[in-house]
């Protein structure tokens, strides 16, 4: 037997008993008569101790230890001296009897502490050693116990988890397809599901009423902080039921596991948000709502004063960020370099600060009166001490720079709280999204969302108008799933496909099969995914979701520690019929 207890499990009622136990050498410290060994698995750690002024067996062997050995111990539990009070085992101490090493270990390339030396890089190459410390532990932990959570509250409303295939046909979800070659079908490729939305809809015309899979999704996308090439969904869907149904579900899934893992409740609904009131308000279908500072359109108030940046602009807007009156030059600087940042896209920032004694120091004093500054104060619920932001320029960039310049002020204020929540559902987004370079149409979503039905008949005289059954869970300025109801009706379908630009022989080839499905009586349904990667890194509150994925990969999309992806075997591109083509 390896041993009696784990590292993390002794306490003072243990005291006398003789145990064993199993795990890595943390640390070792000699202290003239004693020597203090770290004990660490999985649990805990547990402190042994070794008498050092005898040269005896377990003496040397305690000499030779290295960090990160592997060892089985035997000893007497034992009340400590001096006790800690940070580990749960701190009272006791093990007496060590006797110590067989079990494995030798190199000394690794970086300490494995809660706080170690090693850069991101470097744990990636050697993640096997990162899993050890506490935090990337934890994170797992978390992951675990959410994925429990959610079945059981899935299961008790009725959900099955139902596996999908993985080497499927291609369905579009915007990004591109990861395709896997088939040697028994020479030429031909399967497609790796953006997500298995086009099997959740059969499963709905299978009957089986309610659906979840908590499953890997593969999208070839830029990589960000908040997305990998391959990522976890928990994805749901339900049939005879309408959006508000699916809300009412799906906050109730989100309740519980603030609940049962973040122990906070909300009181009442979720607030609900036009897609429209997002993106006027916040510059952004995911508005952080942990704060205010909501856009103040100043469009015409701010312009035909001769101040060309204003008069030519599409739409002014501000915002007022409280207290900040008396930022200085250097501030100012910062955020103006800040806003015009190439990811911001601004041209520059006009600024009004609203002075203790009602006066107003601006960087457009030329242009305009006091009693202007005074009116758009007013607009804007500023107060004497409060400082206005402003962008101007084509409306789109102007929002979403302002946006940013939002989440900035936000950041800079300490008002973006990792421990405090704010969701919300964002609501009735447009069907279609116009792309100026293709000239054509795309799904906001997917093509499977179901236009709202008072906005059907817009489809063919103005379709960018057209509103979605669809919507959005934002948590924290953080997208965590959306989802829509379905299209179940194959004429419908059709036309869907028609507007996005497929010619019938096109629809027919990709989707087919689905349309095909329609035919036999397809149950009204909707549904719903949700980012698990990004949901956990919520709850961990860290900012990437790497960490919250035992072996995630980096912003290339590269696994540095096995080297994928990589070349294959002349042999293997043989059998596949693929010849690389010269890429330089
Ligand atoms: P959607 O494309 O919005 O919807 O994806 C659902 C959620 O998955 C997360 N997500 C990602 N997380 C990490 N890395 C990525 N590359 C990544 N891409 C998306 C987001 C997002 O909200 N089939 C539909 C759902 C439906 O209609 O039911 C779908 O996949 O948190």
């Amino acid at each position: 037997m390896y041993r009696t207890h784990t590292c993390g499990e002794l306490r003072l009622s243990d005291v006398n008993k003789t145990v064993t136990l199993s795990g890595w050498i943390q640390r070792v410290r000699n202290l003239g008569g004693m020597t203090f060994i770290d004990l660490r698995d999985r649990y805990g750690i547990t402190q042994l101790v070794v008498n050092g002024e005898e040269e005896d067996e377990l003496n040397q062997q305690v000499k030779a230890l290295g960090r990160e050995y592997v060892v089985q111990v035997e000893g007497k539990v034992a009340e400590r001296s001096s006790k800690n009070n940070k580990i749960p085992t701190g009272d006791i101490e093990i007496l060590l009897d006797s110590l067989k090493v079990l494995n030798s270990a190199d000394l690794p390339p970086f300490t494995i502490e809660d706080e170690t030396d090693g850069g991101e890089e470097l744990r990636m190459k050697y993640r096997y050693l990162d899993l050890r410390r506490n935090p990337v532990r934890k994170a797992l932990e978390l992951r675990h116990r959410m994925a429990l959570e959610v079945r059981k509250y899935l299961n008790d409303q009725h959900f099955i988890e139902i596996e999908t295939p993985v080497l499927m046909k291609s369905t579009p979800e915007g990004a591109r397809d990861f395709v896997v070659p088939s040697r028994m079908n020479l030429g031909q490729f399967y497609a790796l599901p953006q997500s298995p939305q086009v099997f959740k809809q059969l499963l709905m015309v299978g009957g089986f009423d309610r659906y979840f899979q908590i499953v890997k999704c593969f999208r070839d996308e830029d990589l960000r902080a908040d997305r990998q090439p391959e990522f976890t969904q928990i994805d749901c869907e339900m049939s005879f039921v309408e959006q508000e149904d699916v809300l009412n579900t799906f906050e109730g899934m989100t309740k519980h596991l603030f609940k049962m893992i973040r122990e906070v409740e909300f009181e009442g609904d979720f607030p609900r948000m036009p897609y429209a009131d997002a993106m006027n308000y916040y510059g952004t279908d995911k508005p952080d709502i942990r704060f205010g500072m909501r856009f103040v359109d100043l469009t015409e108030n701010a312009s035909n004063k001769g101040f060309r940046v204003f008069d030519d602009a599409e739409y002014v807007g501000a915002i007022c960020a409280e207290g900040c009156a008396g930022y200085s030059r250097k501030e100012l600087d910062q955020l103006t370099d800040f806003v015009r940042k190439p990811q911001v896209g601004a041209k520059g920032l006009v600024y009004v600060k609203y002075n203790d004694d009602g006066s107003f120091k601006t960087s457009v004093d030329k242009f305009f009166s006091q009693d202007d500054f005074k009116a758009w104060c007013d607009l804007c619920g500023a107060k004497p001490g409060d400082l206005l932001l402003i962008l101007a320029g084509a409306r789109k960039n102007t929002l979403t720079a302002l946006g940013e310049l939002r989440l900035e002020m936000g950041n800079r204020l300490g008002l973006r709280d990792k421990n405090k929540f704010a969701p919300l559902w964002v609501v009735d987004f447009p069907l279609l999204e116009w792309d100026e370079d293709s000239k054509r149409f795309y799904a906001m979503h997917h093509p499977f969302t179901s236009p709202k039905e008072e906005d059907v008949e817009l489809l063919d005289s103005d379709p960018g108008a057209v509103r979605a059954n669809a919507y959005d869970l934002v948590i924290n300025g953080v997208e965590i799933g959306g989802g829509s109801i379905r299209i179940h009706n194959d004429l419908l379908q059709q036309k869907m496909f028609k507007v996005l630009g497929f010619t019938e022989e096109e629809a027919e080839k990709q989707f087919g099969f689905l349309m095909n499905a329609f035919k036999y009586g397809a149950p009204p349904h909707g549904g719903v995914a949700f980012g698990f990667d990004r949901w956990v890194s919520l709850f961990a509150g860290v900012d990437s979701i790497r960490e919250v994925i035992a072996f995630p990969k980096n912003n290339a999309g590269r696994d540095i520690m096995n080297d994928a992806p990589s070349s294959i075997s002349k042999e293997q591109l043989d059998e596949l019929g693929i010849a690389i083509k010269d890429h330089e």
